[in-house]
């Protein structure tokens, strides 16, 4: 069965180079990515940029080299984008060399981490832009005295936890282990401990970054540069520089925690929505749950409740008793474990095409009317959706809304509606992408507050600059042109220079 399938796509691999003209190229993608052929107009060289480029040390990969296609593979394969030149830079120099050339070029720079966006702006968002990939900034030095940790901005969550783990420290980061803490931390950060120490920017206590006019900037804190320092904790992925590193505070581990799963079948759904908003009031901040629906389709459980409790099983049962009494539901398992254990059981999720709206929803929560409304969508949709809803509150609460560019505070919860599209043609695609789109209007403005949440960037949401940012939007626009007046970092939903 997959030998035919080899054999059919090797022939159809055959069938295309033949066909092909040689100054295009296309490229069989992954199961559920769609096939890849990359404009011909990219791959005629940049004039001068090689050139310029010729005295860095770092790995550069240009249309047409071999490896040109894996370098633009991005988690959301839902389109793909063509940047004229993809650098590995693994030092200071070599980055400051490579935003003189575009300076001098006037090509638009992005930088990229994990290339986990969800608009995938790691690559430009855009064909034609100069990506600068900070994977090789991956340092994690940990300092067991003061209890900060120097991070690089190209490592994954998942090497981060690993070694502050063998150091006996957590940081708060999230659930999907492969994301880049460059474009993570950045945007807020909600994870596994948010409600315990807030989100992940929360944290942050310094950076580190190159600007567009080339200079490093060392100390990026709340004294020095202290308007930028304010701009990259909540707009940090949004055009300001390339990052190279972050300070981070960390915390010790517990020495057990616990995986807590509640479930609910279809008819507790409703029960399980209006019995969150009483006990999320009073809920402990060891427990960052997660609670999701999810489309009727022959399962049992539709409604879940999921989350890692820093704690005993004795103690998160008794965290989690109001609701047990209140709800009643058909399935509940705590399962204790090292915190190590908890971290590395994450699912792992393979790049796929999707679309993911975000919403922020203040107490008392979602109506029924809202609840019903939702319900109604993925359950009708043809593309598998389901809705993620974050709690927030305890230590989220705890940093004033002016004390960073992220001001989601005093929320409930944030909800993620994510729609995978993989396995469906386009046409069917396009028409799960259009009822989405049109959810999504509806619901934002009958069941949800103004703002959406930055990291879950969703480019056909209009005015995102104030949605994302609130107040701030002014603030953060005056920041980025006192340090990128050129708009070099550039991009559908960058912070622009000016008002338009
Ligand atoms: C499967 C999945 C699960 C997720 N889970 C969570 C979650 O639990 N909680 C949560 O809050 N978010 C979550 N996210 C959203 C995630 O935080 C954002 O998509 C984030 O921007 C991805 O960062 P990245 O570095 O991997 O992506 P990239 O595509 O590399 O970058 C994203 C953005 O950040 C910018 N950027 C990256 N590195 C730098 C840098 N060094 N300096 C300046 N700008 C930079 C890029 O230019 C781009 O605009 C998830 C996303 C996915 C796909
Ligand atoms: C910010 O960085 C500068 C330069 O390294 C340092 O002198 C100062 O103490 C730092 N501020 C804080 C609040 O840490
Ligand atoms: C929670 O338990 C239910 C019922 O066994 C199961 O279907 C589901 O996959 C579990 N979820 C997690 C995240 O473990
Ligand atoms: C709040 O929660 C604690 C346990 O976490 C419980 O003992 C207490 O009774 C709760 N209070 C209210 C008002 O529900
Ligand atoms: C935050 O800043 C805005 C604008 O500067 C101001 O109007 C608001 O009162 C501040 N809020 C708090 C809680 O300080
Ligand atoms: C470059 O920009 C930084 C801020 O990003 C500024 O401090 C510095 O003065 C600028 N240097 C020059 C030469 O313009």
């Amino acid at each position: 069965m997959s030998l035919s399938l080899d054999i059919k796509f090797f022939l159809l691999f055959l069938l295309i180079i033949q066909v092909t003209p040689l100054n295009t190229r296309t490229f069989l993608d992954d199961v559920g990515c769609e096939i890849v052929q990359y404009p011909p107009e990219i791959l005629g060289p940049v004039p001068h940029l090689k050139e310029c480029l010729s005295t860095i040390n770092s790995l550069v990969v240009y249309p047409g080299d071999p490896n040109y296609y894996e370098s633009i593979k991005t988690f959301n394969c839902r389109y793909s984008y063509f940047p004229v030149v993809i650098i590995y830079v693994t030092n200071i120099l070599d980055i400051q060399l490579s935003i003189y050339c575009a300076n001098t070029l006037k090509i638009p720079v992005t930088a990229r981490s994990g290339g986990h966006s969800f608009e995938e702006y790691g690559n430009g968002g855009r064909n034609g832009v100069m990506v600068i990939d900070v994977k090789e900034f991956n340092q994690v030095s940990i300092d067991k005295e003061t209890n900060t940790a120097i991070i690089g901005a190209g490592n994954r969550l998942i090497h981060i936890y690993r070694k502050l783990n063998q150091a006996g420290f957590l940081f708060p980061a999230g659930t999907c282990l492969l994301v880049g803490i460059g474009g993570y931390a950045t945007g807020g950060g909600y994870g596994f401990v948010a409600r315990k120490y807030g989100m992940s920017s929360d944290n942050v206590i310094s950076a580190e970054m190159v600007t567009a006019n080339g200079s490093f900037l060392s100390s990026i804190n709340s004294t020095h540069h202290s308007d930028l320092f304010f701009a990259l904790r909540g707009a940090g992925n949004a055009g300001y520089g390339i990052i190279t590193s972050f300070t981070f505070k960390i915390y010790p581990i517990p020495p057990i925690v616990t995986a807590i799963n509640i479930s609910y079948v279809s008819e507790q759904v409703d029960l399980l929505f209006m019995s969150i908003a009483k006990v999320a009031k009073n809920l402990s901040d060891k427990l960052t749950p997660d609670i999701r629906i999810l489309s009727e389709n022959d399962r049992l459980y539709i409604g879940s409740f999921y989350g890692v409790f820093l704690g005993s099983a004795e103690e998160a049962k008794s965290a989690v008793n109001e609701l047990i009494e209140l709800t009643e539901p058909a399935f509940t398992k705590f399962v204790e474990l090292s915190w190590e254990e908890a971290v590395e059981k994450s699912p792992r999720f393979e790049r796929q095409p999707f679309k993911s709206t975000s919403y922020v929803i203040a107490p008392p929560g979602l109506s029924r009317e809202g609840l019903k409304f939702l319900r109604n969508f993925i359950n009708n949709i043809e593309c598998t959706t389901k809705a993620l809803f974050y709690l927030m509150g305890g230590a989220i609460n705890k940093f004033s809304v002016n004390s960073s560019a992220f001001m989601h505070r005093d929320s409930l919860y944030m909800l993620q509606m994510a729609m995978h599209l993989e396995g469906h043609n386009k046409e069917v695609q396009d028409k799960c992408f259009e009822k989405h789109l049109q959810f999504s209007q509806e619901f934002r403005a009958k069941y949800a507050i103004y703002f959406s949440y930055q990291n879950y960037i969703d480019r056909n949401l209009q005015n995102w600059e104030t949605r994302y940012y609130g107040h701030h939007f002014p603030r953060l626009v005056e920041t980025k042109r006192k340090y990128d007046p050129n708009n070099l970092f550039n991009w559908a939903q960058s912070i622009p220079i000016k008002f338009s």
